[in-house]
């Protein structure tokens, strides 16, 4: 699984964004370390604080099914019928995200098009973070 085809991924999974509120479709396709694909989008919801954002969905996904030692994550997102814009993950993802493999070593991509995407570490966008090594 390469970074362009996890992007791939990501842009089929952002078709099924449940987002009638914000108009702003949200997909994340991540890989696991055992070599498997996990897809999700953002789930929004009429009381607005139940919304789950694509990555955790396709964290959660990942989780519940026995992977939970995530290599790389792609990400894109944008308003209804516009052009993508970088889809950069919230705090909250970002901190879920940290419970799931080494920040130094997850890759974390937002991606517009296949052409025009930035590539991180988890690290990068999570710097001097907490994670489970510190609840041991
Ligand atoms: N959203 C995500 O899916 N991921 C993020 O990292 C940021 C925000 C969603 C939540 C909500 O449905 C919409 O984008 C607007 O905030």
């Amino acid at each position: 699984m390469d970074e362009l085809e996890l992007i791939e991924c990501a842009m089929k999974a952002r078709k099924m964004a449940y987002a009638p509120y914000s108009n702003y479709l949200v997909g994340a396709a991540l890989y696991t370390k055992d070599g498997k694909v996990f897809t999700g989008c953002n789930i929004e919801n009429a009381s607005y604080g139940a919304t789950c954002c694509a990555e955790r969905t396709a964290v959660f996904k990942a989780v519940s099914e026995g992977s939970s030692q995530i290599a790389a994550i792609a990400i894109v997102g944008g308003s209804r019928d516009q052009e993508l814009s970088y889809a950069f993950p919230c705090g909250v993802c970002r901190q879920v995200l940290r419970e799931f493999g080494d920040p130094k070593e997850m890759t974390v991509i937002v991606a517009k098009t296949m052409t025009d995407f930035k590539r991180y570490t988890l690290e990068e966008l999570l710097p001097d973070s907490f994670g489970p090594d510190f609840n041991a």
